[in-house]
């Protein structure tokens, strides 16, 4: 199949890469004229383990391939991937989808036959609607099909979990759509990944969803931890201790700094501001997000403690300053708002790679 994916960041790049080593002839485009150059010229712009080798072979094999040139993209394929970023809006944050809809408009403008929109970025419930509406201004109905298909890999095993997913998520609603994202994906459902079609709504709230649940079990054990050091427990144990009942589950209950990277954060805060707009309290999740915070302080004040508080002109070391290791996304990372905080207390950093 022809594919595009608009937005050749972690989303974009590494799951068009893995579309393209599936066999598909895939367009990775993006604005940024100097990321596009350095793909041409064979750099990785992001580290992600084993992404290097598989774009190269890809590229090589002239099915991956990378530009500026988002009409031409668009208009040489059959599925269209929104991957641009939904960072928190300055002003609320909620979600900022001004790059998304400036997409959709990029899109209505160059379609001439019929192509599937899919929206891959995290966006709030009802964004499929409105990506629909700006493309029907230009746009005769029957020329696209607006659907959902949230993205769940995890930085660092991001192509692991591209091609072993736990499941895949689709909203639409119609069903010669539905054959054909179900056949682009057959590779992977053949392979036993699960695919789960619900409706574009419900596709946008289960990405929403899942990465609250996820931060409300880091939140969870942080708390436990902070029990189990008043009162001389290991919490490493009883993080063992839960996981081990199935219905728990072991993973993401690892105590630790507060989680922090380009999802968790910013798809909390918008979820709770998307549920109020709905007029839904979601009390849990804003209680996560308070949790979180005092975590960062808690951390930054354990330091304090240790150094009794004579913090001037001590030497302190990080070992390793990404939200989570194998990669080098720094966004929301815990030791931006950690090291900051350390160095106005005159703690000395120096920066090693
Ligand atoms: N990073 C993750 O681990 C992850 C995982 C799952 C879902 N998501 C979601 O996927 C989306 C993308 O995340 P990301 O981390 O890949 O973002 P990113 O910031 O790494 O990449 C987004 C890219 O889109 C490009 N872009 C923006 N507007 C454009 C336009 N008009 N035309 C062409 N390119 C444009 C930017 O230049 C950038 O390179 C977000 O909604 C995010 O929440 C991210």
């Amino acid at each position: 199949m022809k594919i595009c994916m608009i937005g050749a960041g972690y989303v974009g790049l590494v799951s068009g890469t893995c579309f393209a080593d599936l066999g598909n002839t895939v367009y990775c485009v993006d604005k940024d004229k100097g990321k596009i150059e350095m793909l041409n010229d064979g750099e990785i712009p992001i580290y992600e383990p084993g992404l290097d080798e598989i774009v190269k072979k890809n590229y090589l094999a002239k099915r991956l391939k990378f530009t500026t040139d988002l009409g031409l993209a668009i208009r040489s394929s059959d599925i269209v991937f929104i991957c641009v970023g939904t960072p928190s809006s300055k002003k609320n944050k909620s979600a900022d989808l001004q790059f998304v809809y400036k997409v959709a408009l990029e899109i209505s403008k160059n379609i001439k036959k019929f192509k599937i929109i899919v929206c891959k970025s995290t966006v709030p419930v009802t964004t499929g609607d409105k990506i629909e509406k700006i493309i029907s201004r230009r746009t005769n109905k029957r020329l696209y099909e607006v659907i959902s298909n949230p993205e769940f890999l995890r930085e660092g095993d991001a192509i692991r979990d591209f091609r072993f997913p736990d499941r895949i998520v689709v909203g639409a609603n119609n069903k010669k759509v539905l054959k054909k994202i179900s056949a682009l994906y057959e590779p992977l459902i053949k392979k036993g990944a699960k695919l789960f079609l619900t409706t574009r709504r419900g596709a946008e709230i289960i990405k929403y969803a899942s990465n609250s649940f996820l931060a409300t079990k880091i939140s969870f054990i942080n708390e436990i931890a902070n029990l189990c050091e008043n009162i001389d427990v290991d919490v490493e144990d009883v993080s063992l201790g839960i996981g081990l009942d199935k219905r728990i589950g072991d993973r993401f209950l690892r105590a630790g700094p507060a989680y922090g990277g380009s999802c968790f954060p910013k798809d909390t805060q918008a979820i709770t501001i998307t549920a109020n707009k709905f007029k839904t309290n979601l009390s849990i999740i804003k209680s996560v997000i308070k949790s979180n915070e005092n975590r960062k302080k808690l951390l930054t004040r354990k330091i304090e403690k240790i150094l009794s508080n004579k913090i001037r002109n001590k030497k302190i070391t990080f070992l390793g300053v990404t939200f989570k290791s194998n990669t080098d996304d720094m966004r929301n990372s815990t030791s931006i708002s950690m090291i900051p905080a350390l160095k106005k207390r005159g703690a000395n950093f120096e920066i090693k790679k």
